[in-house]
């Protein structure tokens, strides 16, 4: 293709889309406050950024990842109430050096929590952005605790490649079989994306960034498992 040529197609394609999309319809539609269709709506004082969201396999908690915070909400009362509440800030020493690093104390340098999936039958896991210094954790269903270790603390394990360190990126994680994939940037300055397995009992897979078959700028926005024959690699 000519150097030139790509913007004038992309060009075309946008106004196409735009020319589309003035003319869909969806298929449903309700009113707010409409009694076919109840809404229930959850807020609490403090809380921002419900950026993750989990529903259980029974289809009645919601677990959402918000700004150093996790909630379970139970879904089927109503209205929705609070279950159980993790609190998850980043330490006061990864607050200064992520404000050391320029970035902002009042924006930035928080615990965004990025990743919330169902492990197993007991227990989830977690990753937050923890002030540009991402970090896991496993989550106890039961009690909705973060899992500790013989001290009493809560048992972290390092989140680079597996969550971003920015809020502002996107990323993507799917757990298959007990392996965790995840899509993410994989650096503070944010142009190095990865994909990579992790989790279970097999070795760590990456990417490798040298060989660069994904762009500096790519942005996860979704991720799904298909399945292949029974035994075949994923
Ligand atoms: C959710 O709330 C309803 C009504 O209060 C209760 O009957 C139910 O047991 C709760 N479910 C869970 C999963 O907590
Ligand atoms: C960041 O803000 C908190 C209050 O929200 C304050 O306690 C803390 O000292 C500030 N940290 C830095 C490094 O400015
Ligand atoms: C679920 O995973 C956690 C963390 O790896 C582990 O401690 C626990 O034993 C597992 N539970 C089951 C039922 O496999
Ligand atoms: C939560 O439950 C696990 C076992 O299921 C237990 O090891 C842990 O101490 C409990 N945590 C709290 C805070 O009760």
């Amino acid at each position: 293709m000519k150097p030139g040529r790509l913007p004038w197609l992309l060009g075309c394609f946008l106004i196409a889309a735009a020319a589309v999309g003035s003319k869909v319809v969806p298929r449903m539609t309700f009113q707010r406050g409409d009694p076919g269709r109840e809404i229930g709506a959850f807020s609490q004082e403090g809380i921002l950024n419900y950026d993750t969201f989990l529903l259980s396999a029974d289809g009645e908690t919601l677990y959402v990842g918000g700004r150093d915070a996790i909630l379970a909400l139970n879904i089927t009362s109503s209205p929705i109430s609070l279950k159980g509440k993790i609190p998850w800030s980043p330490s006061p020493s990864k607050r200064r050096e992520c404000v050391f690093k320029k970035k902002s104390n009042e924006t930035e340098c928080f615990n965004f929590i990025r990743i919330l999936v169902q492990l197993n039958e007991t227990h989830l896991y977690t990753c937050g952005t923890c002030a540009f210094s991402p970090t896991c954790a496993f989550i106890d269903v039961e009690n909705f605790t973060l899992v500790t270790d013989a001290k009493g603390e809560p048992l972290l394990q390092e989140g680079k490649g597996l969550c971003p360190f920015d809020p502002r990126h996107q990323n993507t994680a799917l757990i298959v079989g007990g392996e965790l994939y995840t899509g993410t940037m994989n650096n503070f300055q944010g142009n190095e994306p990865v994909i990579s397995r992790t989790l279970g009992s097999r070795t760590i897979l990456k990417t490798d960034s040298f060989l660069s078959w994904l762009h500096d700028d790519a942005a996860f926005v979704a991720s799904f498992n298909v399945p292949g024959p029974p035994g075949e690699e994923k």
